[in-house]
């Protein structure tokens, strides 16, 4: 028997229905059929509040506790994540801080990807290890034999990327979450590089998918946030232990601007996702350009596993490159574009590219390409394909005289 669609059961629906539907009711209070902006930092009371848990997060009491907005946009992640549940925070990194506060105590183990975002990799190499007592080994993650070797009887968690920030190295998440399991480990998978449709990390076995929706969920460049989704009873142990008495919780207007670019995801990955392939065969065809690691290369190391476990949806809507000379050329060349943007940051709806030289001891895991030029961290944007594969031709041209 078919399912009938039924937009107050996300279960229902299919991917881009949800992300119309998930988390939007009619206010009770005005009949408007979008969730509205609710800024309050307080809810009313029952006429009894003595028993209250002033630590819960069930029902609205107090903004750093759970608001109407949080809610909206929590239910809309799990839904387009397939999880239980999710907790949305202020940010990327205040989400990826919750995981590891949560699940790790003193005297616990880690094992971590040597190639992560910056945050990441600081947390493991000097704060958390210095103020807490957690251990953390860097393996290359994309060879699930060297994360097997690196478990320990006090490992708690793994933790990776999809594909990771900056080099594009790509993780069979499906090997690691059983390596993970057999080791009494969570897995817990930085997917803000692959947002669903083009991967859901938990469908292969990831017990916390992690987003910066500051990126590709927003997608428009103006808020910041973060979230964690997965089973119950993991969501609701980072919302009590490292929301409520932590404190990173997103702003309701935040939420809402965020719940409000997540309806378009599925639209606007779609065009990420060609243009990148576009823009990457056309970089890897130039002379003028050193290097370009894409996942969807047929040169890329990981290429293969990115096109079983992508099903074929895509490889992800950033590219790393350099132009063939020194750091100078990376500079001209980028002053020389017209159209993308030198700004961090990706996943916004305008091209964004940020040139990262070759120091500091983060490089080092980085392949041998990226440590002679350094690398352009090219976030491909919505604008029209064209005007960016001429932008990047013509900067080519103003940089080295034309091909
Ligand atoms: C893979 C990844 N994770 C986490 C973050 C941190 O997110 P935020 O800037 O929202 O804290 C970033 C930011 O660039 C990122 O690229």
């Amino acid at each position: 028997m078919t399912v009938r669609p039924d937009k107050h059961d996300p279960a229902t629906l299919a991917f881009a229905s949800q992300a119309v539907h998930a988390g939007n009711r009619i206010d009770e209070g005005t009949g408007a059929i979008r969730t509205p902006l609710v800024l309050a930092n307080s809810y009313a009371l029952p006429d009894d509040p003595s028993r209250i848990d002033w630590s819960g997060t069930e029902v609205p009491l107090y903004t750093r506790n759970s608001g109407a907005n949080q809610i909206a946009l929590q239910e809309k992640l799990a839904a387009l994540e397939g999880g239980e549940d999710a907790v949305a925070l202020a940010t990327g990194v205040a989400a990826l801080h919750a995981v590891f506060f949560t699940f790790l105590d003193s005297g616990d183990h880690i094992v971590v990807a040597d190639v992560t975002y910056e945050a990441t990799w600081r947390l493991f190499t000097e704060l958390l290890p210095r103020k807490y007592g957690v251990e953390a080994t860097f393996v290359d993650a994309s060879d699930p034999a060297a994360v097997r070797a690196a478990l320990r009887d006090n490992t708690r968690l793994v933790h990776v990327e999809t594909i990771g920030n900056p080099t594009t190295k790509v993780t069979d998440i499906a090997a690691v979450a059983e390596i993970a399991h057999e080791a009494g480990a969570l897995l817990s998978v930085d997917s803000t590089f692959t947002p669903p449709p083009l991967y859901r990390p938990l469908a292969d076995g990831a017990d916390l998918v992690v987003h910066s929706l500051t990126k590709y969920v927003n997608g428009h460049g103006d808020a910041m946030g973060g979230a964690v989704i997965g089973r119950r009873e993991h969501i609701q142990r980072i919302r009590a232990d490292a929301m409520v008495d932590v404190g990173g919780v997103i702003s309701p207007f935040n939420a809402w601007l965020i719940g409000r670019g997540a309806i378009t995801l599925p639209l606007r990955l779609r065009q990420h996702l060609d243009t990148a392939r576009r823009l990457a065969e056309l970089l890897d065809s130039d002379p003028r350009v050193a290097y370009v690691a894409y996942p969807g290369l047929a040169s890329h190391p990981q290429h293969e596993v990115a096109a079983r476990q992508f099903g074929g949806r895509g490889y992800g809507g950033v590219i790393a490159f350099a132009v063939d000379g020194d750091p100078e050329a990376q500079n001209r060349f980028v002053a020389n574009l017209r159209v993308v943007t030198s700004a961090v940051s990706l996943g916004h709806d305008e091209s964004l590219i940020v040139h990262v030289g070759t120091d500091g001891p983060r490089v080092a895991a980085y392949p041998e390409a990226f440590r002679r030029y350094g690398h352009l961290r090219f976030s491909v944007g919505l604008e029209d394909p064209d005007d960016l594969a001429a932008d990047l031709s013509t900067a080519l041209d103003a940089t080295f005289g034309a091909a």
